[in-house]
């Protein structure tokens, strides 16, 4: 595949957190990446801000270790390299800002994006001093990574901060799982075909499940994770995402705020999570196996000790309550150390309404349409066929498979952050999530963390590397259902 590059109008990029992990591991490469297409014109800069002190000749050292993975050719990395500064600040503080003011001065009329990758509690105080800075001009653009806040308090608070200096037309929360390729595709599916969308309602749908598994444990970000857990670090924001875009009505047309207008309506739909067995699962990884080698328990990568209920399991039966979707449960479903790093959207058909086929024909299994989002990024719809030969007929459910990777051969599938950095730059805030939908996911959310944590249940152990607690398979077969995986 060789995706199309436009070239974007001259921008710099302003990292907070500049050489942080975010910056280091998914930022920088993903603009090395559009650089290297083409994309940013010569005059676009990137501006590294952290308490470091730091030149830009270290700077580009330390780029030079940590992305120079992604280096394909000298001359596009060379000149990313050029465009790489960094400037010591506290950004918190009452440091002085007239540097930064003043090195973007250097270049006028270049559109100014300030990325937030930085813990959540200083973007409050960073918007203030970008105000007080004079650099929150009308065409400046922030953006800001999740959490936004740990319930819907605090995620108003920090929105009312950001709102005080940036206007909502100007700010980007970002949800990555919105530039997945799939997750596009996912509209894409939906809108660009006539086939489905007849279909696409409880008349025809019977459930849908909603996976994003990880092998990967805590990774070095236990002080995060041990605070937020599964529901705030997952469900919040990807999942309900992927929900939306499955549920949601045909927005008039793909602009920002005709998607955002139906995501929301999806959100403010959803019924009350109840605080039973038969709708939510959370679970805790016991040591295990993951990816072949032998891992450790969730409480011993904490550290000896260290006691804790954060779930980095969960899984729910969720209902959305509109006349399209009534009666069909939504299974969502994510954790560390499973099984597998999948991510996938099922969608299981009703079965068919009355058999015409003789008991020695087997029996029909009703469709069923799976969005694989990673890894292996496909479609794959499963249909009843005839087995071929002679001898009597018998039905088979056959797969019907679109790999993306074989439709679309000979290239690379930019990163989710490529596609969403540069719709900062053009302005376009489509994929990224609006001030409402980000406290409509909380609103929804709260009662049931808030149960959670004052009551004293503890996670259900699973053992790293298999699929999660039993209770969640009992969750879905209760309902006479499977999870995906097990059915396959
Ligand atoms: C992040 C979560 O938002 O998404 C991480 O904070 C998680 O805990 C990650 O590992 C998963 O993203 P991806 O793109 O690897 O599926």
């Amino acid at each position: 595949m060789s995706p199309k590059t436009v070239p974007v109008d001259p921008f710099d990029c302003v990292i907070f957190g500049g050489t942080g992990d975010l910056s280091l591991r998914k930022l920088l490469p993903a603009l090395y990446h559009r650089d290297r297409d083409g994309q940013v014109p010569p005059t676009s800069r990137i501006f590294s801000i952290s308490r470091k002190a730091m030149d830009a000749a270290s700077y580009r050292r330390l780029v030079e270790n940590r992305v120079g993975k992604h280096k394909t050719d000298q001359t596009s990395w060379d000149r990313f390299l050029g465009r790489l500064d960094h400037i010591a600040l506290d950004a918190a503080g009452g440091a002085d800002w007239s540097r930064l003011k003043s090195r973007l001065d250097e270049v006028p009329g270049q559109v100014r994006v300030f990325y937030l990758a930085t813990a959540p509690a200083l973007y409050g105080p960073v918007c203030a001093r970008l105000g007080e800075a004079g650099l929150a001009a009308p065409e400046a653009r922030v953006v800001v990574e999740k959490p936004i806040g740990h319930d819907l308090a605090s995620a108003e608070r920090i929105n009312d901060e950001i709102g005080k200096v940036f206007a909502e037309r100007q700010t980007y929360r970002i949800d990555h799982y919105l530039g997945k390729e799939t997750v596009q595709n996912l509209i894409a599916l939906r809108f660009a075909n006539s086939l489905f969308e007849p279909l696409w309602s409880a008349t025809w749908i019977d459930h849908v499940q909603i996976t994003v598994a990880e092998t990967v444990g805590l990774e070095g970000r236990a002080d995060y994770y041990d605070t937020a857990g599964a529901l705030r670090d997952m469900v919040q924001n990807h999942l309900l995402q992927l929900l939306c875009l499955v549920a949601l009505e045909p927005p008039r047309t793909f602009d920002a705020d005709a998607v955002r207008d139906e995501k929301i309506k999806v959100l403010r739909a959803l019924e009350p999570i109840g605080e039973d067995e038969h709708a939510i699962i959370r679970g805790q990884y016991r040591r295990g196996a993951s990816d072949g080698k032998a891992v450790p328990g969730y409480l011993e990568e904490l550290g000896e000790g260290k006691a804790s209920r954060t779930e980095t399991f969960v899984a729910l039966k969720v209902g959305i309550g509109n006349w399209r979707w009534a009666g069909v449960p939504f299974y969502l479903r994510t954790g560390k150390r499973l099984a597998a790093r999948t991510s996938e959207i099922v969608i299981q058909f009703r079965q068919v309404p009355h058999s015409i086929f003789p008991r020695s024909a087997g029996g029909l299994e009703p469709n069923r349409l799976v969005i694989r989002l990673q890894p292996d990024e496909g479609i794959t719809l499963h249909l009843m066929t005839k087995e071929p030969g002679p001898g009597g007929l018998r039905l088979k459910s056959v797969p019907l498979d679109l790999s993306f990777a074989e439709a679309f051969a000979g290239g690379r599938f930019p990163e989710a952050y490529e596609r969403l950095l540069l719709d900062v730059v053009r302005g376009n805030p489509t994929l990224f999530m609006r001030r409402d939908e980000v406290e409509a996911a909380w609103t929804w959310l709260d009662g049931s963390i808030r149960a959670w944590e004052e009551g004293s249940n503890a996670p259900k152990p699973y053992t790293a590397g298999s699929w999660g607690p039993t209770a969640a398979t009992a969750l879905i077969e209760r309902d006479g259902r499977t999870w995906h995986e097990a059915a396959a």
